[in-house]
């Protein structure tokens, strides 16, 4: 790799011995979620499973906790719960990536890695960084453990885009059917309109364009992080559009995450189903799946939102960190209905647990999971003293909502219908909760900063009955 590769290799270096002598008070740091040594994480970028070790790439500003120059952060694991930095093999090092290496993912054929993301460009000059002064490559990066990179090249660029787009073409997401390799990339047309275009290729080189996936009214004006992929007999498209208004409780953060099924073959005229929500909380964006080894569909977004400090703030900054990403979650279908739920070595780490009641008063450990059961009555679920989760049976809504201004920072309220509800999981990991609500059929995901390493949690709900769980060393 070349000289400014070293260079930023030296000064993170440099960055994480400094980290390990200074040893912050570190008390929100998650116990099983990636999140960066330091710094700021965005995007989870070329998810894949690889010899066996599973790898997590993310959007990484290693020098900035509020974010700055974009690289690839790594880390690796072996059950998808415990995950070792491995460092930043992807830097801004070349002409076409020197301001950012932005989002992207891995293709793994023969024993090697191929990394596909966005080389990001700001040319000098006054411009809206929109429609002119920014250039958005397509590059490719090999790599045969994820640690070393031994080319980097750049292999589209805005002569090969369709030509009613702006500047803003990025995250290819790259599979392989039958001989065929498929590229999907995000993008915004000149009328401000969000779309999704599909690429082809016979060699994972050389791309052409096929075909872009729209809808007949804007749905905002740029989509961000693309997906398809195959899911129990259905097609999923994954995209987080930028720029759809609020509509009741629906789209009430900045930006959003959704889903559609494609009727269709992807590569044809498969017709868009209805947009539906990822996730009713209020951090949650980028989600990449992989297909691991075994065939189950895993989802890991960025446990966060761009552009949004106007509103909501994470702790953690104090402490020289921001951001992590959700638990990995392994998808389905069911009902018809795109499912999230924690993949199954969340269960089997628990090796502790207790059961609960409908009246329930405790202090629970940082990082633990409830799990729940209702007969359709009301409940309601205090954590840390200032996070309420409850839902009505008349009202037919759940509500996430922060009474405690300290520990939601800024976070307030979300809701959503929810036509009855039968059982639900919370996993808290000591700064973040995701609630799983009816096998995954609805989920809710939040940062949170309790005052005390114990979080305190009140559960009052007619006919309710659980599981606390958590994991102890001397077992
Ligand atoms: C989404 C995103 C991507 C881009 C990356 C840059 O959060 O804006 O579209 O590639 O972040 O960090």
């Amino acid at each position: 790799m070349n000289a400014l590769h070293h260079l930023w290799e030296q000064l993170l270096q440099d960055e994480l011995e400094r980290c390990q002598t200074t040893k912050k008070n570190d008390r929100w740091r998650p116990k099983l979620h990636i999140a960066p040594p330091f710094g700021w994480l965005n995007d989870p970028n070329g998810l894949c499973q690889h010899q066996g070790t599973y790898h997590a790439f993310y959007q990484f500003s290693p020098f900035q906790a509020k974010g700055g120059l974009k690289f690839w952060g790594h880390c690796t694991s072996q059950d998808l719960l415990h995950w070792k930095f491995e460092g930043a093999p992807l830097t801004a090092d070349q002409p076409e990536d020197c301001h950012g290496v932005y989002s992207g993912s891995a293709l793994i054929e023969d024993g090697e890695m191929y990394l596909y993301y966005t080389g990001n460009v700001k040319e000098m000059g006054d411009h809206d960084f929109v429609n002119t002064g920014r250039r958005s490559y397509t590059m490719l990066a090999v790599s045969r453990d994820g640690r070393t990179i031994e080319s980097k090249e750049a292999l589209m660029d805005h002569k090969d885009y369709p030509s009613d787009l702006t500047r803003h073409v990025r995250d290819p997401k790259v599979w392989k059917r039958e001989d065929t390799y498929y590229m999907v990339q995000g993008a915004r047309t000149k009328e401000d309109k969000g779309i999704v275009l599909l690429f082809s290729s016979g060699d994972k080189r050389h791309w052409e364009y096929r075909k872009r996936f729209e809808t007949k009214e804007a749905f905002g004006y740029m989509w961000e992080c693309p997906d398809i992929y195959e899911l129990d007999g259905r097609t999923v498209l994954s995209i987080s559009p930028q720029g759809v208004e609020t509509e009741g409780l629906k789209y009430a953060n900045l930006y959003q995450s959704v889903t559609c099924f494609l009727d269709g073959d992807f590569r044809a005229e498969a017709a868009m189903g209805e947009f539906r929500e990822l996730d009713g909380g209020f951090d949650f964006y980028a989600p990449q799946t992989f297909l691991g080894d075994d065939g189950r569909r895993i989802q890991i977004a960025w446990m966060g939102l761009p552009d949004v400090e106007e509103f909501y703030t994470n702790r953690t900054v104090e402490d020289g960190w921001q951001h992590m990403m959700t638990i990995p979650r392994e998808l389905s279908v069911k009902n018809g209905v795109l499912c999230q739920n924690p993949v199954k070595e969340l269960a089997e780490w628990w090796n502790c647990s207790k059961p609960l009641q409908g009246s329930f008063d405790e202090n629970v450990e940082s990082c633990c999971e409830l799990e729940l059961h209702t007969e359709g009555g009301n409940l309601e679920v205090v954590l840390a003293d200032g996070l309420r989760l409850r839902y009505n049976k008349e009202e037919k809504i759940f509500w996430m909502e922060f009474t405690d201004s300290l520990l939601g920072s800024g976070r307030r309220v979300r809701g959503r219908e929810i036509e009855e509800l039968k059982e639900m999981r919370i996993l808290i990991d000591v700064s973040s909760v995701e609630v799983f609500i009816n096998e995954g059929t609805d989920v809710f995901t939040t940062r949170f900063y309790p005052k005390t390493a114990l979080c305190r949690v009140r559960i009052n709900g007619e006919g309710c009955h659980g599981t606390y769980y958590f994991h102890s060393n001397e077992q």
